[in-house]
């Protein structure tokens, strides 16, 4: 296991009540916690927010953005032990760095990726292509990467990312409902107001018992706190430069979200990991947050 992955795994290295204590007291972060109204908070249209995501994706082209996800076996071990040619699809799959961790660790899975960006998917599928693996079955190989490029918030399609791969194969090959739906920093992205109706889509997208593997930024992460207070566009809710956006989950809203839309909890929790930066001597606090949820059977 690499150092990377063992600071992703262990996810208790400090107490986040103990944390929240501490940057509540800190009147530096205090425009962090004032509340926003409705009038001043800015909800862009997903058109704006995928053209964001576009420019991210072609100017962050040469794959240093790449990440394998190797945790998600650790955190997700239903991932491994599940069955052969068992579904997933990766919401907001972005250059691949989820699915191709998936697709590395289990052989016959099939996994299926959207996203809003059509750069997104294309870097997706040079670096899957370069890989030599596959990110659906051996008889749908010949289309590696759905064009995709609807915006979860607004996908109308019950099967999602999986409805053109499906059309021309046999019936047990790509299609049907999801096994696994797997949201891994993408909720995030999404505006505040428009993340019921993406957790919605998520839910009608998995067979009943089916489970969605969520992991994403969470409150107080040290990412949250280094926006300046011009950068809010909501309560716990923040623009880039970039016109990308980052929100900071707490395990209630996250709750409430996932129960809203039918899920039962199964897992939910903070990941609280220090990492420490040696060229800087300086100790970062991660914080994620950590969740499983099923659809009832
Ligand atoms: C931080 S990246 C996460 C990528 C990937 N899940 C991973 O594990 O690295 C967030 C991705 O969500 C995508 N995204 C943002 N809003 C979206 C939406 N409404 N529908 C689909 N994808 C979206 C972005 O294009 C971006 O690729």
């Amino acid at each position: 296991m690499s150092s990377q992955e063992t600071t992703e795994y262990y996810s208790n290295d400090f107490d986040w009540e103990k944390l929240r204590e501490r940057i509540e007291d800190d009147p530096t972060l205090r425009y962090h916690f004032l509340p926003f109204t409705s009038q001043s908070s800015s909800s862009s249209s997903s058109i704006l927010d995928s053209q964001s995501w576009n420019h991210f994706h072609a100017r962050h082209s040469t794959g240093k953005f790449f990440k394998e996800r190797r945790y998600l076996f650790k955190e997700f071990p239903e991932l491994a032990s599940c069955g052969e040619y068992s579904k997933v699809l990766e919401v907001g799959c972005g250059n691949g760095s989820t699915a191709i961790s998936i697709l590395r660790c289990k052989e016959n899975i099939l996994v299926f990726a959207c996203d809003c960006s059509t750069e997104a998917l294309d870097r997706a599928t040079e670096i899957i292509n370069a890989s030599n693996v596959w990110l659906v079955c051996d008889s749908c190989c010949i289309m590696p990467l759905q064009k995709q490029n609807t915006p979860i918030s607004d996908f109308e399609n019950s099967e999602g990312g999986s409805s053109d791969i499906t059309s021309s194969k046999k019936s047990e090959c790509c299609i049907g409902p999801m096994d696994f739906v797997t949201l891994i920093f993408t909720l995030s992205a999404v505006p505040l107001d428009r993340m019921s109706t993406a957790v919605a889509e998520c839910f009608s997208v998995l067979k009943p018992g089916g489970l969605l593997f969520f992991r994403d930024y969470g409150l107080y992460d040290m990412t949250m706190l280094r926006f300046e207070a011009d950068q809010r566009v909501g309560f716990r809710e923040y623009k880039r430069s970039d016109g990308t956006r980052s929100y900071f989950f707490s395990l209630d809203i996250a709750r409430d979200l996932f129960l809203a839309a039918g899920f039962i909890e199964v897992e939910l929790v903070y990941c609280c990991v220090k990492s420490v930066n040696r060229r800087k001597q300086k100790t970062m606090h991660r914080v994620w947050i950590h969740g499983k949820f099923q659809k009832p059977m």
